[in-house]
């Protein structure tokens, strides 16, 4: 049997990703912004965080893929490209979670190939402790532990995404 503990409550989630929003349109008022997506897991923060944004905005999707399971396989691939010309755009890339930061490192030197004008960074948990290569991140929205959390567009093997919380899956014996 699993249970699941709550780490991040549907309350505190709504209330960071309102305050982000208003960060995130002060700092880009009057500017056009393309928020890229990295999915699946940023989908839901993502179409939460776009409806507290006052900028003007365009939303791309991009897709990567890394993990197995609860493991980084630490190789990086693109599997789901840029539809709109970002040439001379703001992008904002908006993440689920940076862990080793592998994932993040490689997609920005992707997005960078397309020659937008800037490109930041906004994800909605940062697990600093696991870091193995030096990325920047300018919007954060909560900062996690070593455990491996679900829910609101995060997954274990493709479940659990549609919690309205973020959890960690304790393991129950018997
Ligand atoms: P990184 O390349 O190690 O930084 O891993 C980033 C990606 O791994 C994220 O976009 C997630 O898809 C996945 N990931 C990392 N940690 C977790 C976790 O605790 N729960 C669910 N997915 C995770
Ligand atoms: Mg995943």
């Amino acid at each position: 049997m699993e249970k699941i503990a709550t780490i991040v409550t549907k309350d505190e989630i709504q209330r960071k990703v309102a305050e982000l929003g208003s960060l995130i349109s002060v700092d880009y008022k009057d500017r056009d912004v393309v928020l890229v997506c990295n999915l699946k897991g940023a989908f839901i923060f993502l179409a939460d965080l776009c409806r507290h944004i006052t900028a003007r905005i365009s939303i791309d999707f991009i897709a990567t893929t890394s993990y197995k399971g609860t493991r980084s396989t630490g190789t990086v691939r693109i599997i789901k490209d840029l539809k709109l010309d970002v040439r001379g755009k703001h992008i904002l890339l908006v993440e689920d979670i940076v862990d080793t930061g592998y994932t993040l490192d490689y997609t920005m030197k992707y997005l960078a190939l397309h020659g937008p004008e800037s490109i930041r960074v906004c994800t909605l948990l940062d697990k600093r402790c696991k870091r193995e290569i030096d990325v920047n991140i300018d919007y954060i929205g909560f900062e996690v532990s070593d455990r491996f959390v679900i829910g609101y567009g995060l997954d274990y093997d493709e479940r659990f995404r549609e919690l309205d919380y973020i959890g960690e899956i304790i393991q129950e014996e018997n």
